[in-house]
Order: C-alpha cells, then sequence, then structure tokens
C-alpha cells in the first residue's frame, strides 16, 4: 500500500441533506427560519439561554429521527479501507458519519449528542435527548451547554485542519469536498493545498473553477463517482 498518498474528504452540511437534515442556506435552510445570530452566537447565547439551549434540543433530538445516507457509507467505505491515507473532515455536528461506521471524524463546529459543563469542562454524550435540568452530573452546577462551536467563539480543531492541509501539500494530496458554500471555511483556498481536487455542490458557486473535478449533483448520486476517483488516486 503506497502510504505516501493522502485524500482529505472535507464536508458541509449538504453531505446530510438527504438523510433529512436541513443545512444552513439553501432555500429551506435553518438560517432562513432562524437569525444565526440569535440562535448560534454568543451575544444571541448570553442574550436569551434557553432560546438557545431549546434551538440545539430540537436539532438533538431530530438527529435521532434520520438516518445515513449512500454519500455517508461511501466515506465510511474509504476510511475503514484506507485508513492511513483517508482523512475525514466535517463541518457537521450530526453523527451521521459515526452510524455508517467511519472513524475517526474530525468535527470542527462541535458534536451535536456531546453537552459539556462550563464550569467543569466535562464533555458527556446525551445521545439524541433535550438536555437533562441544565445540572452537570460531575459538579453540580447548572452550567451545561451544547458542545457546538457558535459564532463568535474559537474552534479548536482549525488548527488541526491548518495542519492536515499542510500534510496534504507535502504529499500533494487530493482534496474532496462535498455540500459546502464555503461560507464560513474557504475550500476554494483549501484546493490549493492539494494536487488534485474534486468538489460536490448541489448547486454551482463562485469557487467551482478553483476545482478539477465538479459534480453539481446530489451528494448520493455523486458519491460513487466520488468513491472511483479517491480509489483511482489511491492505487496509482
Ligand atoms: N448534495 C450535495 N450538496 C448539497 C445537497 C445535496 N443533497 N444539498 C445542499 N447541498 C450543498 C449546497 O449546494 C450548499 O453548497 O450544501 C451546501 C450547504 O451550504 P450551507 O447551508 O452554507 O452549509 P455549510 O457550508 O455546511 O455551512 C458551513 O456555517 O452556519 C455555519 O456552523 C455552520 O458548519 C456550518 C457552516
Amino acid at each position: 500500500m503506497n502510504d505516501t498518498k493522502r485524500v482529505m474528504i472535507f464536508s458541509g452540511a449538504g453531505l446530510s441533506a438527504e438523510s433529512g437534515l436541513r443545512t444552513f442556506r439553501d432555500s429551506d435552510g435553518l438560517w432562513e427560519e432562524f437569525d444565526v445570530m440569535q440562535v448560534c452566537s454568543v451575544k444571541g447565547f448570553a442574550k436569551d439561554r434557553k432560546k438557545v439551549l431549546d434551538f440545539f434540543d430540537k436539532r438533538r433530538i431530530q438527529l435521532g429521527e434520520v438516518s445515513p445516507n449512500a454519500a455517508h457509507r461511501m466515506i465510511a467505505d474509504l476510511k475503514e479501507h484506507y485508513p492511513k491515507e483517508v482523512i475525514v473532515i466535517t463541518q457537521n455536528v450530526d453523527d451521521l458519519l459515526e452510524r455508517a461506521g467511519c472513524k475517526d471524524v474530525i468535527h470542527l463546529h462541535g458534536f451535536l449528542p456531546e453537552v459539556y459543563c462550563e464550569s467543569c469542562k466535562e464533555v458527556s454524550n446525551i445521545g439524541y435527548k433535550a438536555m437533562p435540568k441544565l445540572t452537570c452530573q460531575k459538579c453540580g452546577k447548572k452550567s451545561l451547554r451544547h458542545n457546538i462551536v457558535m459564532f463568535g467563539e474559537y474552534a479548536p480543531y482549525y488548527a488541526t485542519l491548518d495542519n492536515e492541509l499542510e500534510k496534504l501539500k507535502v504529499a500533494n494530496g487530493l482534496f474532496v469536498c462535498i455540500g459546502t458554500s464555503g461560507e464560513v471555511l474557504n475550500v476554494a483556498q483549501f484546493t490549493r493545498y492539494a494536487g488534485k481536487s474534486v468538489l460536490n455542490n448541489l448547486e454551482s458557486s463562485w469557487f467551482d473553477e478553483y476545482f478539477d473535478v465538479c459534480f453539481i449533483e446530489s451528494a448520493v448520486n455523486a458519491a460513487p463517482k466520488i468513491r472511483k476517483l479517491v480509489e483511482e488516486f489511491i492505487q496509482a
């Protein structure tokens, strides 16, 4: 196995759209219904803690009602067959990649099934339930919150992303980008770290031209084509 080959599979909300989870900026997106600064920002959380906790409770409960799709399974299969070559990084906070069997998923913006205590920093997985009565099991303080990176907060895993991009550059690797508008992370810039890049989105966007290959279709339809490109790249 040629272990100098590296493939970064980077994803956004579009990866989970066909599982029934809403994206953020599409026509029926979450940020069309909710004011992102009210329900997913440091300021909004300080202003109305309950509103924000309720917002994430509803999304956590809904997560328990949906299942992974063929695109999650494609990524999980590639990671299983090429554990050293394939790095899976997502902006998504859902656990659908894990439920498709994917190991070592790097979640840049947090993880919806988890809560953490602002007092003792204990992180616990509560599955798909509404948050228990806010009291931390470990320290007893009423300081539990969602383990999600809100706007205005530091995203600790961005350092890991930078590190993985540097490794991709050294390996002249393959960058695969699935289902993101690039509004928060500039995926067009990420193509500069790769020898080859593949984009899959439902609609065309300004950054299509930065990618060598573009599949402008649903992730489920593109999944077998993406798998083929990744396997050919690794086996070349
Ligand atoms: N298959 C593939 N792509 C899809 C599909 C689909 N079925 N449905 C939608 N898409 C694409 C859209 O074309 C769009 O490019 O998914 C993207 C969704 O964009 P956003 O809603 O902006 O989601 P995302 O890019 O993940 O947002 C990034 O913003 O609010 C923050 O923290 C939040 O992680 C999120 C970040």
